[in-house]
C-alpha cells in the first residue's frame, strides 16, 4: 500500500428530513446562488422546500437554472456571471452530478480571473473557489463528496474532468426519498455509473486488501439494491443503500493507498463528447467488453476473484471459467437486471466513423491504468461495443 493522505471535509447529512440543515449555509456568508437541472426539482416540490429554507434563514437567493445533463461550459459561464454581478457567497447544487459539477465549476470561475473553461482543461489554474454545497437527487456520481467535476463543450466535441480539493462540497444533503421520482433508465445508469467507479478503483496495478473488500461490499450492494430500485422505486432501503454506495464508490475511500488509474471512464467521456450520451448507459456498454479485452494470464486471477468473491461463483472452479462468468454475468446484470442498453447503436452511435478521433483522445486518460491501452485497443473495443 502506496503512503497516502486521506480527507474528506464534507459534512453529510443523511437521511429523511435533512433538508432543513440548508439553515447551516449561513456559515459562508447572506447571498446564494441556486443551481439546478431541467425542472425535476419543481416537479417534485424540493424547489419550494429549499426555497422557504434559504429565505427564513434569511438568505438571499438568485438563480441558475436547466443546467443540461452532461454540463455544458455556457451554463457555467452564466453561473460565473451571476456570481460576479450579485455579490454570491455561496453554490448550491440541488440536482445531480450534472447539476453538482456545473455548481463546483461556476463556485471557482466566479473566483478566477480568466475564462472557466481554463479550469476544466487545466486543474492547475483552480486556486480559489466560492463554497459548494449539494442537495442530491440521484444516486450515480458521487459529486456530492469529491473534488472533480467534468463539463463538456459539445461546439467542440470536448468532455474533461477536473479536479481541486477546492471542488469537494463542503455539505451535502443526502435524502434517499428525494431519489424516489428517478426515471427507471436514469435509476439503472446511476447504478451502472456507481459500479464503474468501483471497477475503476478495483482492477488496479497495486491494490490494497481492505480497499478491494471494500469495492467488493459497494458492488455487492448495486447488485442487490439496483433491481429493487427499479422494480419499487419508493423503496426507501434500496435508494438509500444506492445513496451512499455512490458517495462511497469515489469519495477517495476505496483507491487510498492504491495504484488506480481509471479507463473505461476516458472511453466513455469520449461518447459523450461526441454523441451526447447518459454516461452511465456507456459505462454498462463499455465495460463488458472492455474486461474480456484486459482478460489475460496476467489478469485471469483478479477476474477470478472478482467472480468468486462478488457474484459468489465456485471457489474452487477452473480460474479462466470463473473469470469468463465473472465477465459474463456482469454483462447480463446490465442487459437483464438494470434493463440498460449494450450496444452502441441502440444509444444512437450508428457509425464507426469517429472511433478513431474518440480513441486517440481517449488514449491519453489509458496510459497508466490496469491494463494500458493504446488508441488501436480502444477501437477494438468500440468495435466490439458497437
Ligand atoms: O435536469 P433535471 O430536470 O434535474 O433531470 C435530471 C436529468 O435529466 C434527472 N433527475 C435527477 N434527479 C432526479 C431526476 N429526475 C427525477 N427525479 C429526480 N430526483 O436525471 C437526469 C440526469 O441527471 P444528471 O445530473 O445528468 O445525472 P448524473 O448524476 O448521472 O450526472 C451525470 C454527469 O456527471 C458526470 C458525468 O460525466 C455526467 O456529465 N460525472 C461526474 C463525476 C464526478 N463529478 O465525480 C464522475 C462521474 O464519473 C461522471 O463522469
Ligand atoms: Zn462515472
Amino acid at each position: 500500500m502506496y503512503n497516502f493522505t486521506f480527507e474528506i471535509p464534507t459534512r453529510i447529512h443523511f437521511g429523511q428530513g435533512q433538508l432543513k440543515r440548508l439553515r447551516e449555509l449561513k456559515e459562508s456568508g447572506s447571498e446564494v446562488l441556486l443551481v439546478y437541472g431541467g425542472g425535476s426539482i419543481k416537479r417534485s416540490g424540493l424547489y419550494d422546500d429549499v426555497l422557504k429554507i434559504l429565505r427564513e434563514a434569511g438568505l438571499g437567493v438568485f438563480e441558475l437554472s436547466g443546467v443540461e445533463p452532461n454540463p455544458r461550459i455556457e451554463s457555467v459561464r452564466k453561473g460565473v456571471r451571476l456570481c460576479r454581478e450579485n455579490g454570491i457567497d455561496m453554490v448550491l447544487a440541488v440536482g445531480g452530478g450534472s447539476v453538482i459539477d456545473c455548481a463546483k465549476v461556476t463556485a471557482a470561475g466566479a473566483k478566477y480571473d480568466g475564462d472557466a473553461w481554463d479550469l476544466v482543461i487545466d486543474p492547475s489554474k483552480i486556486t480559489a473557489a466560492l463554497p459548494v454545497y449539494a442537495v442530491l437527487t440521484i444516486a450515480a456520481t458521487g459529486s456530492e463528496m469529491d473534488s472533480f467535476a467534468v463539463i463538456s463543450d459539445l461546439s467542440r466535441n470536448e468532455k474533461w474532468g477536473t479536479g481541486s480539493p477546492l471542488f469537494t462540497p463542503k455539505m451535502s444533503i443526502l435524502d434517499p426519498s428525494y431519489t424516489f421520482s428517478v426515471s427507471r433508465r436514469q435509476t439503472a445508469a446511476g447504478t451502472a455509473d456507481i459500479m464503474s467507479h468501483t471497477f475503476e478503483n478495483y482492477f488496479t496495478t497495486e491494490e490494497g486488501f481492505l480497499q478491494a473488500r471494500f469495492c467488493e461490499a459497494v458492488l455487492k450492494t448495486c447488485i442487490h439494491y439496483g433491481p429493487v430500485a427499479l422494480k419499487d422505486p419508493e423503496n426507501y432501503e434500496a435508494r438509500a443503500n444506492l445513496m451512499w454506495a455512490s458517495s462511497w464508490a469515489i469519495n477517495g475511500t476505496l483507491n487510498a493507498g492504491c495504484g488506480v488509474n481509471w479507463c473505461v471512464h476516458p472511453m466513455e467521456h469520449e461518447l459523450s463528447a461526441f454523441y451526447d450520451i447518459t454516461h452511465g448507459q456507456g459505462l454498462a456498454i463499455l465495460t463488458p467488453h472492455w474486461m474480456e479485452y484486459v482478460l489475460s494470464a496476467d489478469t485471469v486471477d483478479k477476474f477470478a476473484e472478482y467472480g468468486v468473491n462478488v457474484w459468489d461463483l465456485d471457489p474452487k472452479a477452473d480460474k479462466w471459467l470463473n473469470a469468463r462468468e465473472a465477465i459474463e454475468r456482469t454483462r447480463r446484470f446490465f442487459k437483464d437486471a438494470l434493463e440498460i442498453p449494450m450496444t452502441l447503436r441502440e444509444v444512437g452511435i450508428t457509425t464507426q466513423e469517429k472511433f478513431e478521433i474518440m480513441a486517440e483522445k481517449a488514449a491519453a486518460g489509458c496510459e497508466g491504468c490496469y491494463v494500458p491501452l493504446k488508441k488501436e485497443d480502444i477501437v477494438k473495443i468500440y468495435q466490439a461495443a458497437f
